[in-house]
């Protein structure tokens, strides 16, 4: 991997790229008074509800919600990484990603070039040979593949023999030794080398930018071990990869699921019959990048098994590296097939439709998390109970803050009679500090929620950061009460020490942070005092002392209802209060 992109690059970037610009170039914009609008591209639609702001660089769709900034809009637009998103930006803007030095540097990013290259002109020779082969052919039509299916994921055949590809391509000294670090050549401690594929359908796996990476190859008859893998190597990474994301996206504008499944042959065979939105682990447990990984591509993910034991097991799995990793907005479901099934067999002998069907009426993720508990303890005894909410517990304080995290707790109540407050305290305490933050404004949910000052304080800053050199907020705050307090500290202190820091580039900041949800939230809030902004320092000057004021007169009355001491300097400031 190489270094960290410094921060002040990507403030920089976001300062040069214009959200207008990016967002009009893939959906076309109309300009409604201080705003653009359009129709939303990340649900349908007929009359606008997305609307893009220049003025603050923001987007949000008023229908589904979708909200952020111009990296934030590609991310998910374009289902790019973040980090292929800052290279984009940085590619449009004709300049260069530095990446600060982490012992992994730019020479590293050189360094991969030619294994890439190496990897595709494997590829294109594998699906050369196919061509060639009868026998190969004939094995993926008695497997229900067309021609057009073989194309579009680059399916190959590696021949029988040693040296076919050292042969082909290994000619000069540089080449033999990219192939021998991507694996597809393998060294012998005699200096004699051989290809690893041989006699192979081949299944090339691909980055999320298309490059090829590395390969499965499965046998054609009967043989050990069916399928052969490309090792790890400085170009694949076997737990971050999903064999199919690429096809996926290509395929398809607007995901609106993807389904999991065990093997190539499962992506490639629903492709084959109309559901282009499967992907693969690759011969391992799904893991958790791999599922960030997804969520960031969809909303919805089914993770699709067969009914076996080995199945179950790697369902449950997959379950519990979900709740890490899931937010609101995200759904997790599980597809259980027949013993003896598997998503090939299944769409073949029962067509989309009917596997469709099987999708829609996949099981929930609480439904699946519930019910298995549930097989495991005797639920009609205290000591079944006990051991079931404990179970859960482990489960649930791995998740993230969330109104989904509340549901389950609320059903593992009802379910074990224990109050949810109960078992909140068993969780909070055996959770660290920083998955449960102390309330902050990111524990007010949604928009319904009152804007209460805090809120409106945070609002205004965040969409007008010039206003933390007009108007302090001062650092004698109590903090004690007023939730949003710290936040609206950290913004102050962000935007001290990275002068001149634009709202967009304000937000780049919190993003991965417990703040995100709360802050795009509130960068987007629209209230009287956000929307007039003739005298807006004077409405945030005001608003920040009339917060101080109460922060310290609920201070004060906590201090001295429960009788507890107040130091000279407060007992001043109290009397001073009392007396004016
Ligand atoms: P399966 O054995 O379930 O194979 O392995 P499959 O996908 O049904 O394959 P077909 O239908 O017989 O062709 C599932 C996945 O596990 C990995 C591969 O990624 C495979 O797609 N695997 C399996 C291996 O890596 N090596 C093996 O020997 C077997
Ligand atoms: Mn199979």
């Amino acid at each position: 991997m190489a270094g960290r992109i410094p921060q002040n690059f990507i403030d920089d970037l976001i300062g040069r790229s214009d959200i207008v610009e990016v967002i009009n170039a893939r959906v076309p914009l109309k300009r409604k008074g201080k705003e653009f609008s359009a129709c939303c591209p990340f649900h349908n639609e007929k009359t606008p509800s997305f609307t893009v702001s220049e003025a603050k660089q923001f987007y949000y769709c008023f229908g589904c919600h979708a909200k952020g900034n111009v990296i934030g809009f590609l991310m998910d637009y374009e289902h790019l990484s973040y980090i292929d998103t800052i290279e984009s930006l940085a590619a449009d803007a004709h300049v260069d990603v530095p990446h600060e030095d982490s012992g992994f540097t730019n020479k590293n990013q050189e360094d991969k070039q030619p294994l890439y290259d190496i990897l595709k002109q494997a590829s294109e020779l594998f699906q050369k040979q196919l061509k060639t082969s009868e026998r190969a052919v004939d094995y993926l039509k008695q497997r229900g593949l067309s021609g057009e299916i073989a194309k579009q994921f680059k399916i190959g055949y590696a021949p029988d023999g040693w040296n076919f590809l050292s042969g082909n391509l290994g000619k000069s000294q540089d080449k033999l030794k990219s192939l021998i670090k991507t694996g597809l050549v393998v060294s012998k401690d005699d200096g004699k080398t051989y290809d690893r594929f041989r006699d192979r359908i081949i299944f090339p796996i691909t980055d999320q930018r298309g490059r090829i990476i590395g390969f499965g190859g499965r046998v054609l008859d009967k043989g050990e071990p069916k399928y052969l893998n490309s090792p790890e190597n400085a170009v694949f990474h076997k737990g971050y990869e999903l064999y199919g994301l690429y096809e996926t996206k290509q395929a398809l504008r607007k995901i609106d699921r993807i389904i999991v499944v065990e093997g190539y042959m499962d992506v490639v065979a629903l492709a084959q019959n109309g559901i282009n939105y499967a992907v693969a682990s690759l011969g391992t447990a799904t893991t958790t990048e791999q599922i960030q990984k997804t969520f960031r591509t969809t909303h919805e993910i089914v993770f699709c098994y067969d009914g076996d034991n080995a199945g179950k097991k790697a369902a449950w799995r997959a379950l519990e590296n979900t709740l890490t990793v899931i937010r609101d907005g995200m759904i997790a479901k599980f597809l259980f097939l027949p013993e003896k099934e598997d998503p090939d067999t299944m769409v073949r002998k029962e067509g989309k439709a009917a596997f469709e069907d099987r999708i829609k009426n996949a099981t929930t993720l609480s439904d699946f998390l519930f019910d298995n508990l549930k097989s495991e303890s005797d639920i009609n005894t205290n000591e079944g109970k006990a051991q079931l909410a404990s179970k859960a517990n482990s489960l649930i304080q791995k998740m993230h803050n969330s109104l989904f995290k509340d549901l389950l707790i609320e059903e593992l109540s009802t379910l074990v009679g224990l109050s949810q407050q109960h078992l909140e305290s068993k969780i909070s305490s055996a959770t660290d500090e920083k998955r449960t933050p102390p309330k902050t404004v990111e524990s007010v949910r949604g928009q319904q929620v009152q804007n209460n000052k805090t809120r409106i304080a945070i609002a205004l800053l965040l969409q007008n950061p010039d206003l933390a050199a007009h108007h302090k907020v001062p650092d004698n705050f109590k903090q004690a009460f007023t939730k949003g307090l710290p936040l609206l500290h950290e913004l102050q202190k962000t935007i001290e020490s990275n002068k001149q820091l634009s709202a967009a580039a304000l937000l780049e900041r919190f993003r991965d942070s417990e703040h995100e949800k709360a802050l795009n939230i509130l960068s987007m809030l629209q209230t009287p005092e956000t929307e007039n902004t003739d005298n807006i320092v004077e409405v945030y000057k005001s608003l920040i002392e009339r917060l101080h004021n109460e922060d310290r007169d609920e201070y004060f009355k906590h201090k001295i209802q429960n009788n507890e001491p107040l130091t000279d300097e407060e007992q001043k400031e109290y009397i001073d209060l009392c007396t004016k």
